[in-house]
């Protein structure tokens, strides 16, 4: 079917009270990969190009292989872009046919972040693309791009950036990081609850820094409000060690087929964790 926006299967995840996996791909097996773990759960699945993709000149690739991918699928498909670094880029990509953009402007100071987030959701919006934006600059380590911000978002700075941009997502630092956490993670639950119950119209909210998070942590987290999460570095690992695993082996189909299977146990794992509420399984 044809690509969806993220505010179509986010919509979704809000009537179920669960969360959508946002997985980032880097090529085209793990694109594949990740498709057929979905298709095995039958659930939503937004793919995210990150700035290393971006850097390393895999926009257009990756975004006609996801094209190629949803259109041999029944399953909504997004084509996100993550981390976008400009207006410039988040055109770019909507050029390239991404039917989601995330304008990251955590690193600004708010009255710019909100001017320049502003400028993305109206040209987005115009031509039905959703937008994803930032507020409070995730910690950690993403693609070679290092955040280093306060540890969590000021709830005044998001009842602010929600009256001023009309976002349909928002990605918020709550204690969440970027790569695995050399700590036990301690989301701020209360911080989140208050940002939902918001006198505003909250947008999805978004938690990044998925991967090593503990299912406990997640249900929380999606029970709370959470309808989007980001998961890049578990995927990449699943990736690598199962090549890895195939080491012994001169037959380049065997590696992919190791890898193929080592990522679609971690992404079944995730979206099955995601996707069902604490007492069912919702399915599409
Ligand atoms: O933007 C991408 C995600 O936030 C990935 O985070 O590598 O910790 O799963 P992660
Ligand atoms: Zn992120």
């Amino acid at each position: 079917m044809p690509l969806v926006n993220l505010k179509e299967v986010l919509d979704w995840a809000e009537e179920r009270n669960v969360a959508v996996p946002a997985f980032n791909i880097d090529n085209i097996d793990i694109a594949q990969s990740l498709m057929m773990a979905a298709e095995e759960e039958r659930k939503p699945i937004i793919f995210a190009v990150g700035q290393g993709a971006i850097r390393t000149g895999r926009l257009e690739l990756l975004a006609g292989v996801v094209k190629t991918l949803a259109a041999g699928s029944s399953l909504p498909v997004v084509l996100h872009l993550d981390h976008g670094a400009s207006f410039e880029q988040t055109l770019a990509c909507i050029r390239a046919g991404f039917t989601s953009v995330m304008f990251d402007g955590s690193p600004l100071p708010l009255a710019e972040n909100i001017a320049q987030s502003v400028l993305v959701v109206r040209a987005a919006h115009a031509v039905g693309v959703s937008v994803e934006t930032e507020l409070g600059a995730i910690p950690g380590v993403e693609d070679g791009i290092a955040h280093s911000g306060p540890a969590k978002v000021s709830l005044s700075d998001v009842e602010t950036f929600i009256h001023a941009v009309d976002t349909d997502a928002l990605a918020v630092s709550i204690g969440n990081a970027h790569g695995m956490y050399k700590t036990a993670p301690k989301l701020d639950i209360e911080l989140l609850q208050k940002i939902r119950n918001l006198n505003a119209e909250v947008p999805h909210l978004v938690l990044h820094g998925g991967s090593g998070l503990g299912d406990g942590v997640i249900r929380t987290a999606v029970s709370n409000g959470i309808r989007k999460i980001n998961v890049a570095t578990e995927i990449r690992l699943a990736y690598l060690e199962g090549l890895h695993s195939a080491a012994g082996s001169q037959d380049i189909y065997t590696h992919i087929a190791a890898a193929r299977n080592s990522i679609i146990e971690v992404a079944r794992a995730k979206i099955l964790l995601f996707t069902t509420k604490a007492d069912e399984r919702g399915n599409l």
